[in-house]
């Protein structure tokens, strides 16, 4: 359990909250770079709070600019993206992706004046089939993350994106809480049993609702590997990074290697981003269509702009299922189907996690009121990251301490592994796989 304090840090997101400027000290994934084309339509979004407008230009050079146009503060989304800048369509104000003023359409010595006009725009680079953005001190930019899914080869990864109605921290919780997969994520067929519905996170046949867990901090995080009992004498190992403050890596056995990214849009929503990758080969088109039909993922037809609560509208990705149709839950399934009823991994975290019970005032499932919580060993993973993050926070605002990742990215150089072995411990597997895990070893990286 956190305290009301405590729970505050860690889930406001704000330009000055200790959470917000920690969060300013990283590049984070904000859009898929497949959603903007040249000179085509800019996309909303809203990240720690600040709304912003995302485009491509004519030359193909991402702009992420604020959300309203510096003139009278209309917005820049209505605004014609051509000749290398997108225009305010109120009085034909100019902007390059730059921030820089090209023209000031209304004004009768415009040429002379436009120098005197910026709009903000934010520091971006387009890596691993996203858009990355750096919200932070321009002046103290962050080392960019050596994660091994953003630096393969494009048709060797698969991004997805989706709004979750929670703080970011609910959804990165859910990541690092490994026993939950036997549950909620369970199939009623007991061939399949331990397994996640449809996608196999565990081998079949495992069977060990009670995983043990080992965990070991580290300058991204921590690593922790989750044990559970797959015969005589032979266990069912799951070793997983937490790499702080967004980054997690999922060991299953479907896709080679997979994980997810949680950046927070405010206080109460969080953009997920997914990610599959192979190191060696492309993704194949039976792979794909996995990701994108919706049985692990949003199908990305989905795709809508949709209005949060303080009435700013964003771009995203939505699934069908939502609270408001109880996300379509199906209680003849849940009898002899699926252990929960609901359709699919993503669909499933969000059932639980939108509708937790919250800090009184603001409706469910926006943040969890951690104070009333009840925690025990199967929740350390949990425990450890809000303790890590929220020092981490502290030491920036109290003590001017950066985060060491954000100046060492060669920190992400790591890869969760799966494995069922004789091998009954943490030292043990870790004597093995150290390097893998721990980052001593530096995949190839591209070109950034
Ligand atoms: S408000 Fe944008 S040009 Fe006037
Ligand atoms: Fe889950």
């Amino acid at each position: 359990m956190l305290s009301p304090e405590e729970n505050e840090v860690l889930c406001r997101v704000g330009a000055g909250t200790p959470m917000g400027e920690l969060f300013r000290c990283f590049w984070l994934p904000a859009i898929l770079s497949s959603e903007i084309e040249a000179d085509g339509s800019p996309r909303r979004l809203r990240l720690l709070g600040e709304d912003m407008v995302a485009f491509r230009d004519s030359d193909g050079k991402v702009g992420i600019l604020d959300a309203y146009c510096p003139h009278k503060l209309a917005p820049m989304f209505y605004g014609r993206n051509e000749e290398c800048g997108l225009t305010c369509v109120y009085h034909g104000w100019k902007f390059d992706t730059d921030g820089a003023c090209m023209e000031l359409g209304n004004e009768p010595d415009g040429e002379d004046h436009k120098h005197r006009v910026k709009i903000r725009s934010y520091p971006v680079r387009e890596i691993g089939n996203l858009v990355w953005i750096f919200m932070g001190d321009e002046n103290n930019i962050a080392d960019f993350p050596h994660l091994e899914w953003a630096h393969v080869d494009a048709e060797k990864s698969h991004v997805t994106r989706w709004l979750q109605r929670t703080n970011w921290a609910q959804g990165f919780e859910g990541e690092i809480d490994s026993s939950h997969i036997s549950f909620l994520h369970r199939s009623m067929d007991n061939s399949l049993r331990g397994s996640a519905v449809g996608t196999s996170i565990a081998p079949p046949g495992i069977w060990d609702d009670a995983p043990e867990l080992t965990l070991k901090e580290t300058d991204y995080g921590f690593v922790y590997g989750a044990r559970r009992r797959a015969g005589e004498n032979l266990y069912y190992w799951r070793m997983t990074q937490c790499m702080l403050p967004i980054f997690n890596q999922i060991a299953n056995d479907v896709f080679p290697r997979s994980g997810r990214c949680w950046v927070p849009v405010d206080d109460y929503n969080v953009m997920a981003f997914s990610y599959v990758y192979n190191a060696d080969a492309p993704i194949t088109q039976e792979q794909a269509d996995i990701l994108e039909t919706g049985r692990s993922f949003p199908p990305l037809r989905d795709y809508v702009a949709t209005e949060l609560d303080d009435g700013y509208v964003i771009d995203t990705f939505i699934s069908k299922n939502v609270r408001g149709n109880d996300y379509l839950i199906d209680r003849d399934v849940q009898t002899d189907g699926t252990y929960s009823g609901i359709f699919g991994l993503t669909n499933q975290d969000r059932a639980i996690q939108e509708n937790m019970r919250s800090i009184p005032g603001i409706g469910p499932g926006k943040i969890a009121d951690r104070s009333r919580e009840y925690l025990m060993t199967a929740d350390v993973p949990v425990i450890t990251f809000r303790k890590i993050i929220i020092k981490m926070a502290m030491d920036l605002a109290d003590k001017g301490i950066r985060p060491k990742a954000a100046d060492d990215g060669s920190l992400y150089n790591v890869r969760a592994i799966s494995a069922v072995t004789e091998i009954e411990t943490f030292e043990e597997l870790l004597e093995i796989h150290g390097a893998e895990c721990l980052g001593t070893v530096t995949p190839a990286m591209a070109a950034e």
